[in-house]
């Protein structure tokens, strides 16, 4: 039996050794790290940011992480915002970071998010990716525009079936703010189900009817065959939301997910994945049904399925499913924030309402319902109104994060080493004063003209380059129909004092728009 003294004699070893360890963990180490980053040049967005994710974790958790970056930018036209990660405040970064023939790639995190089989968006693979996209480029090629125009148009009909129900009297001369009784639609609800419901025709000829009943309830179908009904807008939308808030340490993600199961507010975030697993099969699964029966469909699947002269693509089905996901998802969510805020920003500027209004009047008959996108698609000022809207709120600001290629590369005045996760927010770049005077403020008219043309390349709402987005053309039908057909037809309030709520995810997700409308007089 050892005494206390002895005890301690026996322990002092341990005692030096602990208290070297402790010495080499708290002092040794880290001052290697800081002799061995290459990355010390950078100012920290924050304290810690050099040497942990954390502290943009928890801006993610604030909602609202391009706009403070956009703050931080003003000063710092770079940023360290994790211990391998930097954010750029400049155009100037765009070219370099995504344009044609940049030699950066996708970076992690597309990986770790990525379910069994890769889709278009989150391949990184260069190769593979331009194997994806020639496959998927037919489908979204311009000719095929024409072929998507009557589904659309078609959407857009629907849409004001209902608008036209729930039309009201016009608000009284004199009176600017409407009753409340009178606010009878949410817009942001009803443009999410016409975009769901374009897409689903676009995509798998499916018409899922979400415009004509009036909520999003579908049916699901889980991996064991079992249908069952869910909503829509639950199902896709958290999953983009947890992800967004907890993905930033690329090496521990998969444990920090594992570990956020145990919080309930996280675990119900997670949980929604099984449901909107379910959704896109139970769509893949149908028109899968429908092509083994032999129907002939134009719409993205058929591209999928066989190339132009009819020749088997032999695509696995976990591909084509995760494609089916990212054509529901992508080609939804982004339209409906882009058609929400348009309108939302012309409400807010009605001079400018007013001159997008007789431009389109111009154009359409007076008993024009749906616009016809010959007559709308070429006017100036409705295309600059919707970029305007794009550029001032681009419906997806998270900085999209590339790699930098193993040896480094220069981006503006400073060289980036190698495999360091790099990106450009849209809403960050937008507001760049030197290219985008006033860059608060919604001004369409910035977008005229030949300068207008120039500030094109300063444009990220859609990404750049290669990676750039692929449904871009097919969005701007949409958003050109919807928006001429119904500010052709109504005239909207928003309530007293009223400001749109927004939370970034991926995407910038808009809070409800209740609004007033009733049908224009047009002589
Ligand atoms: C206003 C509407 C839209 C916006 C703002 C938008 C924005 C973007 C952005 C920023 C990217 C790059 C993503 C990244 O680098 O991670 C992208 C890619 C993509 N978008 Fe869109 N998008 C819109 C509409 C659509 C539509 C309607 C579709 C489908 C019909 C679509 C399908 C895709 C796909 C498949 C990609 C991946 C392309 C590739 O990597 O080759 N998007 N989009
Ligand atoms: C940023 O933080 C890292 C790690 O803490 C540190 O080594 C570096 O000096 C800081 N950079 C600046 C410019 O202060
Ligand atoms: C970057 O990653 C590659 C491949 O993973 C590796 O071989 C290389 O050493 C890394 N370079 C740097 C600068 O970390
Ligand atoms: C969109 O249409 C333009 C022509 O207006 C074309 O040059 C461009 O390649 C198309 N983009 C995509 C992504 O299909």
């Amino acid at each position: 039996m050892a005494t206390p003294a002895l005890a301690m004699l026996a322990a002092a070893p341990y005692a030096t050794t602990l208290a070297g360890l402790f010495v080499a963990y708290f002092l040794v180490y880290p001052f290697i790290v800081y002799l061995r980053d290459s990355m010390r040049k950078f100012p920290n967005m924050s304290l810690f940011s050099g040497m942990s994710h954390i502290p943009y974790m928890i801006l993610a958790h604030g909602r609202a992480r391009s706009t403070h970056l956009a703050k931080l930018h003003k000063e710092y036209p770079v940023l360290r915002t994790g211990p391998n990660a930097l954010s750029f405040g400049s155009v100037q970064a765009i070219k370099p970071i995504y344009g044609h023939g940049t030699p950066c790639t996708k970076d992690e995190l597309y990986e770790i998010t990525a379910g069994t089989h890769y889709h278009l968006a989150d391949v990184i693979d260069k190769p593979d990716h331009a194997r994806k996209r020639k496959v998927l480029s037919s489908a979204y090629a311009l000719k095929n525009l024409e072929n998507w125009e009557h589904k659309v148009a078609d959407k857009v009909q629907r849409l004001i079936v209902q608008f036209d129900k729930r039309c009201t009297a016009p608000l009284p001369k004199g009176q600017t703010f409407p009753d409340p009784k009178d606010l009878t639609i949410d817009y942001r609800a009803w443009t999410n189900f016409f975009s769901l419901d374009a897409i689903a025709d676009i995509g798998v000829s499916e018409r899922l009817g979400l415009l004509d009943q009036g909520h999003d309830r579908v049916v699901a179908q889980a991996k064991d065959g079992t249908k069952f009904e869910t909503s829509l807008r639950d199902a896709l939308y958290p999953i983009a939301r947890k992800q967004s808030l907890l993905v930033w340490d690329y090496d521990k993600y998969h444990l920090i997910d594992k570990l956020s199961n145990l919080i309930p507010y996280y675990k119900k975030m997670g949980d929604a994945s099984f449901y909107w697993d379910a959704v896109v099969l139970r769509r893949a699964a149908y028109r899968l049904e429908r092509y083994r029966a032999g129907e002939k469909l134009d719409d993205f699947f058929q591209a999928l399925m066989e190339d132009k002269n009819g020749s088997p693509n032999n695509l696995e089905w976990g591909e084509i499913i995760a494609e089916v996901n990212i054509m529901m998802n992508a080609g939804s969510v982004t339209t409906a924030i882009a058609v929400t805020n348009v309108l939302y920003q012309l409400l807010k500027n009605p001079e400018t309402l007013a001159k997008l209004q007789e431009e389109v009047d111009g154009v359409l008959d007076e008993d024009e319902i749906v616009a016809s996108y010959d007559k709308v698609k070429h006017l100036p000022y409705l295309r600059a109104c919707l970029d305007e809207s794009l550029r001032l709120f681009p419906p997806t600001p998270q900085g999209l994060t590339r790699k930098t290629p193993p040896e480094g590369i220069w981006i503006m005045d400073y060289f980036v080493p190698g495999n360091t996760t790099v990106a450009v927010s849209s809403l960050v770049a937008h507001r760049d004063e030197s290219v985008f005077p006033d860059a608060e403020r919604y001004i369409p008219e910035r977008w005229l003209g030949e300068k207008g043309k120039e500030l094109q390349s300063a444009f990220l709402t859609f990404s750049a380059g290669a990676r750039g987005c692929i449904g871009r053309n097919i969005s701007y039908l949409e958003q050109t129909v919807l928006i001429a057909s119904v500010v052709h037809r109504y005239d909207f309030a928003l309530p007293c004092g009223f400001e749109i709520k927004r939370e970034e995810t991926l995407n910038h997700l808009l809070g409800e728009m209740p609004v007033k409308l009733w049908r224009r007089e047009l002589e």
